[in-house]
């Protein structure tokens, strides 16, 4: 039985222990070290205003979502720790990648959330568990009057289905030194 719950403080590392694996291709891509993932997400996690919800089967944390309802800003001390945890040019990197990344991003709308992130454990994915995570953040969303959902998604990550199927459209692509991007919107309060 999966319960989903809306993380808190102390569930830190329960959450790191879900979100590293799952975009480990992602960090080494943007760190150049997937391993570094696990220092750098707590201070992404509490730099983002919105929601972040735990699914937990059997106490074991099985998957998450992150959502933004306003820009993150990461805290300045970041530039200090990514330097001293991937060394100068490592780091340098990175903030390009990031910045190369946020300007291709398609602008965000007034009243709209971002879906940072959402992933599921190996193992337990296609059991409803990420459909279960998007419509609960929905519900919280709406609960909040905010009137639209975006992402943005590779155009090969095989999730495009199950956004479409959750009444995600396809908005726009972009492109950046990560790759081709595809960027997709919900009108909340439209879910049948
Ligand atoms: C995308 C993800 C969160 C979906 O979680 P889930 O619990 O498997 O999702 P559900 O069971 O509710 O729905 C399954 C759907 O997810 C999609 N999916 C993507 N990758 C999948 C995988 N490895 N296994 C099963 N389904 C996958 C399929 O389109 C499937 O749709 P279908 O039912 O029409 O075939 C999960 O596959 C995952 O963690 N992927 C890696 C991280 C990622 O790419 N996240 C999205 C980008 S931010």
């Amino acid at each position: 039985m999966v319960e989903i719950s809306e993380a808190k403080l102390e569930d830190q590392e329960d959450l790191v222990e879900v979100l590293v694996p799952v975009f480990s291709d992602k960090a080494l891509a943007l760190l150049g070290d997937a391993e570094k993932a696990a220092i750098l997400l707590p201070h992404i996690l509490k730099a983002v205003e919105g929601i972040t919800l735990l699914a937990r089967e059997n106490e074991k944390a099985v998957g998450a979502i992150l959502v933004s309802v306003e820009p993150i800003k990461l805290p300045s001390e970041i530039s200090t720790i990514m330097k001293k945890e991937l060394g100068y040019f490592k780091a340098l990197r990175a903030f390009r990648l990031m910045r190369d990344y946020e300007r291709s991003l398609p602008k965000r709308k007034e009243k709209e959330a971002l879906l940072e992130a959402v992933g599921v454990v190996e193992g337990f994915r296609g059991k409803g568990i990420g459909t279960e995570l998007i419509n609960r953040a929905e519900d919280w969303l709406v609960m909040q009057n905010i009137k639209h959902f975006g992402l943005s998604v590779k155009t090969s990550n095989p999730a495009v289905r199950l956004y479409s199927r959750l009444g995600f459209e396809k908005v726009s692509t972009f492109q950046n030194k990560l790759g081709h991007w595809i960027y997709m919107q919900k009108t909340l309060g439209s879910r049948s």
